[in-house]
Parts: structure tokens; sequence; C-alpha cells
């Protein structure tokens, strides 16, 4: 338990008043700025009741209603919150005049300076920190907003909304004024200014009914060149919204910011998007393909917040997921619309199984709607964005798309400009797709449980084979075991499977059926071609169709077979997943088991020969062992270092064991790799990956030529030529990284994929090189985005983090420590590297402990200890 207040979501009371109109004015000084709000307030209720405010680092100048200024013996203020006693029980004008200091704020929330223009962040409790208000999401407002500055310091001055406004001032002429109005009442968490030197791109949008769309992008002078990308996904995103879910874009115009100090990716404040620069400016030339592909889905994910969490918003934070998840949802379809479904679900459940399976069995485990919270910050997880889609995805196959869109409608209709709760969207669409709750087929209250238990389910699978009537029964058991409560909990857990004839080769006798398991345990019966002898092979779970961990009875000739014949993506691609996690178990546990090794290895090559020039993306990814997360998951007591060297170990063997073959595919590469993303992105990742895997094998040609594809014109070829040369750590790694660093020095964004290299590859200087790092020249310590590079990249350095005499966990703790000081929610976000010490082995779990022990005795802020806490207990 928590040493410090949580809020509870049992706590939950409506505010007492309505703030249907604010007006803000900022005038933007040298030191400070002075902001101003006029509220229009009324109580709900006939009775009176206090007006509590929250503030945050303000400094009050004057306040008054209605034009009175107020006694002090009529409000008390606090550093946490302004508390007005008995305001007027009829409508009022609350106007107060305070001071704020956005330049010595290091945080990265409310307003703060970023390379010397003025931004916002507001979300999830920064508004707080801007001016007094109730600061909670279940309050909506129409915002006007004054701005005024110096002309040349501030030339551009943005707010949400549509711009109404904007000259110099009489009075004195260096300085000018915009005013903005946003007519979409909002929750305080959307509201956004920007002010600086700026420079914007603009292009136009005409949605289908004909409106058109100013849609601009700023950027710091120089960049941009680099906005096409961003400019291409935005009108990608407008379009699919429109065509799939017949939303339309609301406002005039759509703007986006790109700032280089950012806690987060992107943030979709009302019609002013505010990017981390590194999603928004981008080439060929300057990001990878899969950074490509990552920043066209962040673009369409805010976008697609105006519906999903800015027309409708959350009644309070414990619902984030409602427009995280169902985000988060929106924006995996369309990429999976756009590029390939099949390889979109691979990238996204293993991105589930290394980070959110690993949540839910550590420390911070949680449910999709928690229900309580120290700091709501650290509560952005993928715990609520990444399972919050899956629960949604599951919907979506248990009612099909039809329903699921008529129940999305009916979500939209119903909710639109109000705060809602996940049970009011579950309730829509099962409402919208059965026209009643009572007709849903399967059981509401269990498939709630998805939401309100944490941890990850685990199902059992058994056959048994009637040869007689050629009928395989297959019998299914269900258990949760995060939960405490040792109640019997039942979930409704929807199964794709399909079955092969053996004797017939690839053809499925069933193909993509669904059965629910909803019981602890169920049967089911599959009747397969009369006559047949032998027990079919079962691909279960297919397209990843639940978010659980399956043990079934298959056996390895079983999973040879699916990985050479089946035809979904997913359970292809999870049949080698799982031999090669058999592989790399029976190794670490010190035994060997040669033939599977082989078999496997040959079933490789076999996949090489059948795949190589149709599916170059495909074949990269059947041949890529699983990530290091998804190991360490495998063992009750984990070896980091043990883990790392098996892996490359056994990645040595295939290399070697394929090489003839892998040398053959890459000459055929070349020429195919020069075309703009997507295209030849498959080929690309292909010849990467055998870059990798060659280089591994010790082929000097290989590492050589990756030496020299540094100066690539495609950041992924260069990218992936780091990559091959990044286990060896010789003079050839040394080379190839001087030589990026020289090519990008003057490139923060680019510069930050080198510093995360340098922090992350092995070496034998020791945790020096770190050190030397984060002092580097280029180094920005108030950037995110540089600490996670560096931090974030040592974590990843096994051999330095992991070092047995506890140095490594030491020196993070001492620098996470530095960071708490200047910005706690990054640091709080950083400290879960920690997460997992129970789980290590001794000498990693006891250096892990002293390290957790010292971040816990330091002055740290709330948000790092609630994190501390919760990993120490
Ligand atoms: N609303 C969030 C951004 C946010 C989260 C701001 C928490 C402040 C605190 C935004 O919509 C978001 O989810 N961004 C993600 C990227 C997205 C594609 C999953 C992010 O910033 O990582
Ligand atoms: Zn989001």
């Amino acid at each position: 338990m928590s040493t410090q207040k949580s809020i509870k979501l049992s706590d939950y009371v409506e505010y007492p008043f309505l703030i249907p109109s604010i007006y803000l004015d900022f005038d933007i000084g040298t030191d400070y700025v002075v902001v101003q709000s006029s509220m229009i307030i009324k109580q709900k209720k006939k009775e009176s009741s206090k007006l509590v405010l929250k503030g945050n680092q303000i400094k009050l100048l004057s306040i008054s209603i209605n034009g009175k200024e107020l006694k002090f013996s009529e409000y008390s203020i606090s550093d946490k919150s302004l508390i007005i006693n008995s305001p007027p029980i009829s409508e009022f004008e609350l106007k107060i005049r305070s001071q704020i200091d956005p330049f010595r704020n290091t945080s990265l929330e409310g307003l703060y300076l970023s390379s010397g223009m003025l931004t916002t962040q507001c979300e999830a409790e920064g508004f707080r920190r801007i001016c007094f208000h109730p600061d909670r999401p279940d309050v909506l407002s129409r915002y006007t907003v004054r701005i005024e500055a110096d002309r040349t310091l501030y030339p551009i001055l943005l707010s949400n909304g549509n711009k109404k406004y904007s000259g110099n001032l009489n009075s004195n002429n260096l300085r000018h004024e915009f005013i903005w109005e946003d007519p979409f009442p909002k929750p305080c968490y959307l509201f956004a200014l920007v002010a600086g030197k700026l420079n914007s791109v603009s292009d136009t949008y005409i949605t289908n009914t004909g409106r058109l769309i100013d849609i601009r992008i700023y950027v710091e002078k120089g960049d941009e060149k680099y906005t096409k990308h961003a400019f291409n996904s935005l009108k990608k995103a407008m379009k699919w919204d429109e065509d799939n879910y017949g939303l339309e874009y609301d406002l005039d115009e759509y703007k986006i910011v790109a700032v280089r100090h950012f806690n987060m990716g992107a943030m979709e404040n009302k019609g002013l998007n505010i990017f981390n620069s590194k999603l928004v400016l981008a080439d060929s030339k300057t990001a990878t393909d899969n950074e490509l592909e990552r920043i066209e889905s962040v673009i369409a994910h805010e976008y697609f917040h105006n519906w999903t969490g800015n027309r409708i918003t959350c009644r309070d934070w414990f619902q984030l997921s409602l427009k995280e998840g169902l985000t988060v949802f929106r924006d995996q379809s369309f990429t999976s619309d756009l590029h390939s479904k099949g390889l979109k679900r691979i990238e996204d459940v293993s991105f589930l199984r290394n980070f959110q399976f690993a949540e839910d069995k550590g420390p911070t485990s949680h449910a999709v709607k928690p229900k309580e919270y120290v700091a709501i910050d650290n509560f952005y997880t993928t715990t609520i964005y990444e399972k919050g889609s899956e629960l949604i995805r599951m919907l979506e196959l248990l009612l099909g798309k039809e329903k699921f869109f008529r129940g999305i409608n009916l979500y939209i209709k119903t909710f639109d400009g109000s705060a809602a709760t996940t049970e009011d969207f579950i309730n829509s669409l099962i409402k919208g797709a059965y026209l009643e709750e009572k007709n849903c087929p399967f059981d509401l209250d269990k498939f709630l449980n998805w939401y309100y238990k944490p941890g990850t389910p685990k199902v059992y699978i058994n056959q048994s084979w009637d040869s007689k009537n050629s009928i395989l029964n297959v019998s299914f058991e269900q258990k949760i075991d995060s939960d405490k409560t040792n109640e019997n909990t039942e979930m409704v857990i929807p199964i794709l499977y399909s079955c092969y004839s053996r004797e017939k080769g690839a053809n499925p006798i069933a193909e993509n059926n669904l059965f629910v398991l909803d019981k602890n345990k169920k049967h089911l019966k599959i009747n397969t071609l009369p006559g047949e002898k032998e027990a079919p092979v079962l691909s279960l779970f297919r397209c990843f169709s639940s978010p659980v961990v399956w043990e079934s009875d298959l056996l390895i000739d079983d999973y040879l077979f699916l990985f050479l014949n089946d035809n979904d993506y997913f359970s292809r691609w999870d049949s080698g997943q799982y031999l090669m996690r058999e592989i790399l178990k029976t190794r670490l546990c010190n035994k060997n088991n040669l033939s599977l090794e082989y078999k496997f290895i040959n079933a490789m090559k076999e996949t090489i020969k059948s795949l190589e020039i149709n599916d170059p993306f495909f074949l990269a990814t059947l041949i890529t062992i699983p990530g290091f997360a998804e190991l360490e998951s495998l063992f009750e007591k984990v070896d980091p270092i043990r883990i790392y060297r098996e892996s490359i170990d056994f990645q040595v063997l295939i290399g070697n064991e394929i090489l003839q073959e892998l040398r053959v595919i890459a000459k055929n590469l070349f020429g195919k790799i020069d075309h703009e993303w997507p295209m030849g992105k498959g080929e690309r990742k292909l010849l990467g990956t055998i870059w990798f895997y060659l280089s591994l094998a010790g082929d000097r040609d290989v590492q050589k030529n990756c030496v020299e594809s540094i100066s690539h014109s495609s950041m992924t070829i260069s990218r992936a030529a780091l990559g091959a040369l990044k286990p060896l750590d010789n003079t050839l790694t040394e080379e190839a990284s001087n030589l990026f660093y020289n090519l990008w020095k003057g490139n923060p964004v680019v510069l930050d994929s080198w510093f995360a290299y340098e922090a992350s590859r092995p070496h034998k200087r020791g945790i020096n090189v770190i050190e030397k790092l984060l002092s580097h020249p280029k180094f920005d310590w108030k950037a995110p985005n540089a600490i996670r590079a560096v931090l974030g990249g040592f974590s990843k350095n096994i051999d330095l983090f992991h070092s047995l005499d506890g140095q490594g966990y030491l020196f993070m703790a001492d620098k996470l420590i530095e960071v708490d000081k200047i910005n706690p929610i990054t640091a709080s976000r950083m400290v879960k590297v920690f997460s997992k010490w129970k789980t290590y082995i001794d000498k990693n779990k006891e250096g892990m402990y002293e390290s957790l022990l010292k971040l816990n005795k330091s002055n740290i802020s709330p948000n790092t200890r609630e994190v501390v806490e919760l990993i120490l207990n």
C-alpha cells in the first residue's frame, strides 16, 4: 500500500457547479505571464456549496465576483487550492487575476518554455498550473482566449479553435494580440496555447460534405522541409475516419505544433495538437520505415481523439481507457487498413506481450479500469492503452463488424458533448448492436471483468481424438491468478480456431470458427471429414483473438506444421515464436535439444525458399527471435545476462546454418531497396534482418558493407547497418557510430537515435561511457527524448546495466533522482526499469533492491514515490 493519499473511483461525486464559458487573457511578459480568467459559474442545485478550485504555483493578484473584489474572509487559499466559502446561488462571474512563471517551469506541465517558445501541456492535471480552476474532465466550457505579447519575440500566438482577431496594440506597437474562440465545450485538459517564433506550412483538406479545412503545421525555422509526411498522414486519417466511422472534422482549422521538449508523444488539444518533434519531423532520409509508420499512426491517433476523447470525453480519470483504449483501437485499425492487416496484428501482439503482459505480471499491474491511484500521470500505461484496445477488438469480434459499428454510432450520438464512463460505452455498444441489452448473446457481466480485473488470463487446452467418428474433442479451461480475492472469476474469451488435415496438406477443415469460452471449463467438438484417420492440427487464437496466454497439448511437430502451413499471419508467426521460446528455454536450463534446433532451422530454410520474394516483410518477421522482455517472462528466476548471451548464441547458430541462403537473398535484395516508403519496406526489413545474422556469423564482407551503408540515403538502411554491427563491439562498430554521429550531429531528432545506440550497445569501457554521453555537449537534460535515449538505452545495455556488482543499478538510481528534481513525470515513468527486481537471480535482485531503497530514502516527487513504493512492496 502507498504511504501517500490515493484517489478512489468509489469517491466520485459530481462537481456542484457548471462553468458554461471561460474567457482567458494572457499577457506574456519577459519574467512572467499574467493570466486573467473570467468564468461564468452557476450552481447545479438550489443549495449553496463551497466553490473549490485547484491551483499549483500560481500567485493570486486579485479576485472578484460580479465586479466586486472579495474580502480575505470570503475565500481561503493554500498551495494547492482556492476555496470560495459561499458563492452566490444564481449565476455569477468570477474574475481572477494571477501570475505564473513559465520560464522556470522544467516539469513540462502547464505553461513552459521549449527552445524559446512558450507551449502548454494540460492533460492530465496541468491546467491548474495555468489558472485557478476545478481542473477535472467533467467540467466542460466554451473558451475564448486572448493572448498579447512582444511582436518580435512571439510573432505567432495560438490557441484552440478558430481565429477571431489579430492586430497590433495601439498603446505600444511593439506588442500585438490574438483572439481565439473554440465553439465546442471542452474539458480544460484540452486547452492549449503556443507563443513563439515559428514557421508554418499549410495545406487544405476537403471533407466528404465539401467543407474546406485549413491544416497547418508549425515548426522551428529550417524544419519546414520535414512536414510532408505528417501532412499526408493527417489527410489519410481525416479521410479514413469519414469513410469508416462517418466522423467529420468540426472546426475550420486544424493545427499541429512540433516541440522539442515534451513528456509524451503527442497531445490531442482541440484544434491545436502539440507533438513531440520526433513524431512530426521526418522523411525517409531522417526516419526509419518503422518510425514513419509510427508517425502516421500517432498523427491519426491524436486526430481520432477529436471524436473519441474531445467531443465525447471522460467523466473522470478512472475512465481513461474510454478515450485511450478506443483511440488506440482506431489507430491500429487505421494502420492495418492502410498497410497489412496480418503484419500489423503481429506487431501489436508482439508489443502487448513484451510490455503489457510484463506489466500485468509485475508490481504495477492494474485493471483497465483501476479503482484507485495516487498520481494520475502514472496511469498512462500499456494496460490502459493496449489492453484497453484489445477489449474493444474482442467486442468487434463478438458482435461482428456491422453490429459493432451500429453500437459505436449509438454511443457517439448519445454522448456527444458530454463526459462518459466505460460502462456508458459498453451499454451503448450493446444497445446499438442488439437493440436491447437482454438480446446480447454473451454474458455482459462476465465480459466486464476484462475491465475490472488485473492480470492476464491463462487458458489450458487439451485435445482428444475420436478416430472412430473423426471428431476432435477439445477441452478448455480458464484461470486468472492475479486475482488475490480467490473468487472464481469467469471471463468471456473469444477463440478463433481452424483445423488442418495433415494428410491433405494445408487445406483447413474448419476455418476461422469462433468458440466463446465463457465458463471456467468448456468443451468443443470439431467434426472433421468422415473417414479422417489422423487427428487434425489445431490452430488456436487466430489473429490473437483474445489477450491471454495459453498452454496446450499441441506437439512440436504440430507447431512445425503450423509454422510452415498456417494461413493466418499471426498463428504462423506465433508457432515459430513458440518453437524459438522452447529452444531458448531449453538452452537456459542447461539442457540441449539439438534435434529441435535443427528441425526448426530446417523449417526456417524451407520458409525462406517459399517466401523469399513474395513477402519479404513477413519472412523477416518469421525469422526474428522473440523480444527480450518476452524471454524474461519465461523464467521464475531471471538471469538477464545469460538470457542475452544465449539469445545471441542462438542467433549466431542461425546465421551460420543458413549463411548460404541468406547471402543469396541479400544479393537479390539490392536494387529493390531504393524506393520511397512504404514501397520497398519489406525488402529493407529483410535486408536488415539478414545483415544482422550474417554479421553475427562473422561475415566480414557484410560487416564492411554495413559500415559503408551508414551514409545510405535511406535511414532504414543506415540504422539497419548500425544494428547489425551493434553486438560486435569492434573497430567497425566504432567507425560506423562515428560516421553516423558526424552525419547527424546537427539534427537533434536523429541524434537521439545515436545517443540511444551508444548507450545500449555492448562495450568493454564500462559505465563511464554513459556518464560521458550525459555530459556530451549535444545532450540536453531538459529534453525527455534525450534522457530516454541515454538512460532508456542504458537499461537495455544488458551487461552494463545488470552488472553483478550492482553499479549499473546504482548509477541509474542516482540519475533518476536528478531527473526527478526537474521532471517527475519522466522520472516516474523511467523508474519502472526496476519493476522486475523480485524475479531476478539473487545477485541482480539484491543490487536492484539496494537501488530502490536509495530512491525510496531520497527526497523524490509523489509521482516517483508512488511507483517506487509499488515496486518495493
Ligand atoms: N492524450 C495522450 C497524451 C498524453 C498522455 C498527454 C498523458 C499527457 C499525459 C495522447 O493522446 C496519447 O495517447 N499519446 C501517446 C501516443 C499514442 C499514439 C498512443 C503518447 O504520447 O505516447
Ligand atoms: Zn491518446
